[in-house]
């Protein structure tokens, strides 16, 4: 990296962490952020750290606000309220062009008429950045991303797959503390999706940049991310691990949200130091008292994850509880049997699945699993967090 190439604050407040040995990557603290428009508040309030070289998705549905907080960050909009901090600076009224930060666009936003090398050159010709040290950077970059043979093409005569890897190249062609990208598979089909995937982490692990990730995809957030931050109606709801929100949710939301989920109603009959018994459909539950997320009230929606319900055959002798469902669909997908079915005891509708080996998908009768209570979590029976 060329010192002193860096016309923004942000840059300049990390090379000192860089040089140090540190991190590429710049902090971004987002401090009680909203915006509205007219009526509408499209961000209602956002507060999220993320840390230097940090991986962190936005998962939310449509309308939920990613892009209008993508927007915000990267200074294209301006806040209502509250505060952005970059590196540590505040940033809240700093031009996008000072603020270190490379976008991908929900739609690429590539400039049609102009070439890929124009194209990717774009932020280096905005910074003042010419001649030689230009050509030596995009040619770098479009290396490193299978661009050097399409330099000449215009962006209009690329496939999808291709515009999406330019829109890569420009964001981070000028050494950006912070890449900023909007659902960027969004538009590509399943197997360059697949593969990209990978290829975004691995620029990742090589660029040490701080990643805000957009998707509405909880696949690619769980498989991408260090941390998700999930989004409903123009909130952070919640942001921890993967691991953490999939196996321990706080709230019916977000287990809804990630994964399947049946829900099974409980009460707590009595908690004990290390578990708690629940009276449920399914009998006497006793779910570790460290998954249980109830506030003050004693009833509750146990989180039975399809992977909980162990399909054994009928009957089996084990100490665990048990459960029975009549088949009414089988989806086989080579890897594992999807069964749907309806519970017996409590005439809830389950999903389950079957990854013996085999095991012949059954179109109807009774399936029988133990449930791995152990594995349990219970949270409040409303929407939102307890
Ligand atoms: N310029 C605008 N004027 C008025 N309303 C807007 C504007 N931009 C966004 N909104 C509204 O703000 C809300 C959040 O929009 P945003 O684009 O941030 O959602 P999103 O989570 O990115 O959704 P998607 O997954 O569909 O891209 C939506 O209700 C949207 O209609
Ligand atoms: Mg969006």
């Amino acid at each position: 990296m060329t010192p002193g190439a860096f016309s923004d604050p942000v840059a300049a407040a990390s090379t000192a962490a860089t040089e140090a040995g540190g991190p590429r990557g710049a902090t971004i603290e987002v401090q009680a952020l909203r915006r509205l428009y007219g009526q509408v508040a499209a961000l209602r309030e956002a507060t999220l750290s993320v840390a230097a070289g940090e991986f962190v998705s936005l998962l939310g549905a449509s309308g939920s606000g990613k892009s209008t907080l993508l927007r915000l960050i990267a200074g294209l909009e301006r806040a209502s309220a509250g505060r952005i901090l970059l590196a540590g600076a505040d940033a809240t009224a700093l031009p996008p062009e000072r603020r270190g930060i490379g976008m991908v666009f929900q739609d690429y936003a590539l400039f049609p008429t102009m070439t890929v090398e124009e194209n990717i050159g774009f932020p280096l010709r905005m910074r003042g950045i010419g001649g030689e040290a230009r050509r030596r950077r995009i040619a770098a970059v479009a290396e490193m991303l299978g661009l050097g043979h399409l330099l000449g093409r215009r962006s209009a005569q690329l496939s999808g797959g291709q515009q999406q890897r330019v829109a890569i190249a420009r964001a981070i062609v000028f050494e950006p503390r912070i890449l900023l990208l909007d659902e960027p598979l969004s538009a590509l089909d399943k197997n360059l999706r697949e593969q990209t995937k990978g290829e975004i982490k691995a620029l990742h692990a090589r660029l040490g940049v701080t990643v805000l990730y957009v998707t509405h995809d909880q696949s690619e957030a769980l498989a991408m991310s260090d941390r998700i931050a999930v989004m409903d109606e123009g909130r952070i709801v919640d942001v921890d691990t993967p691991r953490a929100l999939y196996a321990r949710p706080r709230s019916r939301f977000i287990a809804e949200f990630l994964g399947q989920a049946n829900l099974l109603p409980v009460t707590l009959r009595e908690r004990r130091a290390e578990t708690c018994l629940f009276e449920s459909p399914w009998g006497v539950l006793a779910v570790p008292a460290a998954n249980v997320a109830l506030g003050a009230g004693a009833r509750g929606l146990a989180v039975v994850r399809p992977e909980h319900l162990l399909l054994v055959e009928a009957p089996p002798a084990g100490s665990r509880p048990q459960v029975r469902a009549a088949v009414s669909q089988a989806l086989y997908n080579g890897a594992e049997t999807i069964y749907h079915a309806t519970c017996r005891a409590s005439g809830l509708a389950l999903t389950l699945l079957d990854k013996r080996a085999g095991h012949a998908p059954r179109t109807e009768g009774e399936l029988c699993a133990e449930i791995a209570a152990e594995h349990l979590v219970v949270v409040p029976e409303d929407r939102g967090a307890a």
